[in-house]
């Protein structure tokens, strides 16, 4: 598949295999399962790299999600390469059907895998900034030559002869705020703010329990949070969405080809049902205000209607958007929607594609202006909430064949994915297509005001990917 925006195929092509600087290593930003496994194809072609891990262990930002249950059985979260290497070092792969949580996934894959790799996986290494040596985003002549330069928080620069950045988006995630700018008062109330997944039967208990608690957003983070508090005693639960209905966040149900997703969005339903959980719809988070009693949270529609409440805590579950900071030295085509390539944006647009039909997708759909500068991983889909780690294993896969200069293997590209209920071709996708709409699993709109054109769907509109 070659990609529609950036640079010219063969430029990528010449650039790569013909202007490297030599004896540089690739550097690859992020130790998370698709960091590693570009390390792990990288190891496996011969080629000099080094991870930079800004956490101090490999898989650092799903340890903070560590008591999760991911949907994807093993099958799906592990990469063919790391899978090689750590075979033939003694290792045995977890059951494929088994449903790892987070912990596990980084104590029985990620951990064994960053050992192998030894020294070339750096800890405690957070890059702040990337440049190209004495050229700054302007200057254009020689640039393909010039190696990369990166920068760390402890002021130390490294160069490279390319940057595999897969740090993710875990770190950046979406405000409170209904319109995408922080709620007034956000800020001031941050201590009483949570962001997505706090282990609420877990090391968190203590801040929830007995607590009246408030879940903004519509995805599966919100619906595993509220699950949680819902085991706990004495404890008021509202969830707050954008959407008119909850029937996407309520997914596919039995339907759901990742029977794991299915449940949640039944067993929450169940909840709502049951009264057990308030659920507020139309709610656009607009005001937040430290008080004597709690924190009052307004909502204020685009109509300008105010609902407000009162809670002790707030779990802000709105989503997560990439951070391209790091890169602004660097020449990047961003689609203006989502902020990934522009050429990937049509192949994960959420207006069109859910997870099981994301095409497969390369070297060519990755690539920006800035020769050898590639984000991969869940950073690449920038906003699009439809990412599957198989997805992040092909990208990686063909980055490093392009790297490598094998370009036939490079635009090889394969992906096979488990189809989900509303993947396929339920009622309620057709719904939302004729309605112009559907961010991924939840159902927000990305182009229609919010509370005009809200998915009444019968029943199992749903979740689309893990
Ligand atoms: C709760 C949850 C459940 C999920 N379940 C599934 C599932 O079932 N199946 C599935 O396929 N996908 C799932 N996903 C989606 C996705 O596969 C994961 O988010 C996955 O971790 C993405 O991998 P990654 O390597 O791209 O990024 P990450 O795992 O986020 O790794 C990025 C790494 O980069 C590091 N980093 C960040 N910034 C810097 C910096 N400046 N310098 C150096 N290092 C940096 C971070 O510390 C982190 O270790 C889930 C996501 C979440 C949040
Ligand atoms: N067990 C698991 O495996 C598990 C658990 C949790 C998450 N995940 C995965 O992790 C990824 C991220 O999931 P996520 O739920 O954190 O994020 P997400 O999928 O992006 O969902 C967040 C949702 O919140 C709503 N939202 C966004 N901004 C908002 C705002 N300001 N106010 C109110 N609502 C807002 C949006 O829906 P509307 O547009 O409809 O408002 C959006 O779809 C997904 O791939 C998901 O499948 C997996």
């Amino acid at each position: 598949m070659s990609g529609c925006c950036g640079p010219a195929t063969a430029e990528i092509e010449q650039f790569t295999t013909q202007h490297q600087p030599e004896g540089l290593p690739v550097v690859v930003i992020g130790a998370g399962p698709v960091g590693l496994a570009a390390a792990a194809h990288l190891a496996e072609r011969g080629l000099d790299f080094l991870v930079l891990e800004a956490g101090q262990q490999a898989g650092a930002s799903i340890a903070k999600w560590g008591h999760v249950r991911v949907f994807s059985p093993w099958k799906y979260d592990i990469d063919a390469a790391a899978r090689r290497l750590l075979e033939a070092d003694g290792w045995t792969a977890p059951d494929p059907e088994w449903l790892p949580t987070g912990a596990e996934l980084v104590d029985d894959y990620l951990a064994p895998l960053a050992k192998l790799l030894g020294r070339r996986v750096r800890t405690g290494a957070a890059v702040t900034a990337i440049s190209r040596l004495g050229y700054d985003r302007v200057r254009t002549n020689g640039r393909e030559q010039a190696p990369f330069l990166i920068r760390l928080a402890d002021g130390q620069e490294l160069q490279a002869r390319a940057v595999v950045d897969a740090s993710g988006t875990y770190a950046s995630p979406n405000v409170l705020g209904a319109g995408g700018l922080p709620a007034h008062g956000e800020q001031t109330a941050a201590e009483l703010i949570d962001h997505a997944l706090p282990d609420v039967l877990g090391a968190d208990r203590g801040r929830y329990e007995g607590k009246r608690v408030l879940v903004v957003g519509a995805g599966h983070s919100a619906a595993t949070t509220l699950l949680a508090l819902a085991q706990l005693d004495d404890t008021p639960i509202t969830w707050a969405i954008r959407a008119g209905d909850a029937a996407r966040t309520y997914g596919g149900g039995e339907a759901d080809a990742l029977p794991a997703r299915g449940a949640l969005g039944t067993r929450l339903h169940a909840l709502v049902t049951s009264g057990r959980i308030t659920l507020l719809t139309g709610f656009f988070t607009h005001r937040v205000n430290v008080t004597a009693h709690g924190v009052e949270v307004v909502s204020r529609d685009p109509s300008g209607a105010e609902q407000s409440l009162v809670v002790d805590r707030i779990v802000s579950a709105t989503g997560y958007r990439p951070d391209h900071s790091i890169a602004g030295e660097l020449r990047l085509d961003l689609d203006p929607i989502l902020g990934s390539t522009r050429a990937l944006a049509p192949l994960i647009d959420p207006n069109q594609h859910s997870c099981g039909t994301v095409p497969a997708h390369g070297v060519d759909g990755l690539a920006h202006p800035e020769p050898g500068y590639y984000a991969i991983g869940v950073k690449s889909y920038g906003r699009a909430p439809t990412f599957l780690m198989a997805t992040g294993y092909e990208q990686a896969r063909s980055v490093v064949a392009a790297l490598a200069g094998d370009w036939e293997a490079a635009r090889q590209v394969q992906l096979e994915l488990p189809e989900t209920g509303v993947c396929s071709s339920s009622l309620a996708e057709a719904q939302e297509q004729r309605a112009g709409l559907a961010t991924g699993i939840s159902g927000g709109l990305l182009a229609t005001p919010l509370p005009l054109a809200t998915v009444s769907a019968s029943g199992d509109g749903g979740g689309c990917c893990g």
